[in-house]
């Protein structure tokens, strides 16, 4: 019982095939297994097409596993409908991509109120804690601005305080500095870094890249849909 509360993530022999056109299918990832404690900073790491995306949509409740058990915060979410999955998604889980996804034509204040619509606060409750989080990403002078006005740095951070907003228990985050200089990108990463030992927040981030996944605190790594290895950040790459 304790084990499960503890767990935020809990992946039982997961399974993901997709249909191959010309009939049949191609299976993608073969028997994950892992499980993701509360406070913890896990970076998910493999070559292009090793599967990190898809197991990304499985953790994220986008989709779904063709067979295998996947437990999200103690509940088993494996064969959900597309609404309850979108449910769990926006109680439990704030979402950082490489492309940032933030609307264009709304100002930073309204992008970070986004995912607090639904939770029945009346308006003034939602600006107030729109502004609390963008001010814990150092962007309290800028709700006015649209996103197009910022730097890429800045508007990852606007990203970022959006999935704060909703207050999840992880944060799944897809290449986060995939679109950014190093100078920014370490900046962001040191960002997670922060919100994961002052806060608490558990991070999964997902990478291909060994320098990036070296600021979590574990390393899973995928090879054609095989987890090859779970444990500490080696010293070097070529250990994986
Ligand atoms: N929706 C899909 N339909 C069919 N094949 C897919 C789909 N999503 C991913 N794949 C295939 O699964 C494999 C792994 O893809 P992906 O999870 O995107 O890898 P990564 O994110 O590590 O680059 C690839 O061969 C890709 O073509
Ligand atoms: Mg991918």
């Amino acid at each position: 019982m304790k084990k499960t509360q503890e767990n935020i993530i809990s992946m039982n022999k997961i399974c993901k095939s997709f249909p191959v056109e010309l009939g049949g299918e191609q299976q993608v990832l073969f028997d994950i297994t892992f499980d993701v404690k509360v406070g913890e900073f896990v970076a998910i790491m493999g070559p292009s097409g090793s599967g990190k995306s898809t197991c990304m949509n499985i953790i994220g409740a986008l989709d779904t596993p063709t067979s295998g058990k996947y437990e999200l915060y103690g509940k088993d979410v494996t064969h959900l409908t597309s609404d309850e999955l979108a449910k769990v998604r926006n109680e439990y889980i704030g979402f950082v991509f490489q492309q940032f996804n933030l609307l264009s034509k709304r100002s930073v204040l309204d992008n970070v109120m986004l995912p607090l619509m639904y939770r029945g606060l009346v308006m003034e409750d939602r600006i107030r804690r729109a502004r609390e989080m963008l001010n814990r990403v150092g962007l309290k002078d800028f709700e006015s601005y649209l996103p197009t006005q910022l730097s890429g740095g800045m508007k990852q951070r606007v990203a970022i305080a959006r999935a704060l907003a909703g207050g999840p228990k992880l944060i799944l985050a897809d290449e986060p500095t995939g679109a950014l200089d190093s100078k920014m990108g370490n900046e962001i990463l040191t960002f997670f870094k922060k919100l994961n030992k002052d806060m608490g927040i558990t991070i999964v981030m997902i990478t291909h890249e060994f320098d990036i996944a070296r600021y979590a605190d574990r390393l899973i790594h995928i090879r054609d849909g095989h987890i090859n290895y779970d444990g500490k950040i080696p010293r070097d790459e070529r250990n994986l």
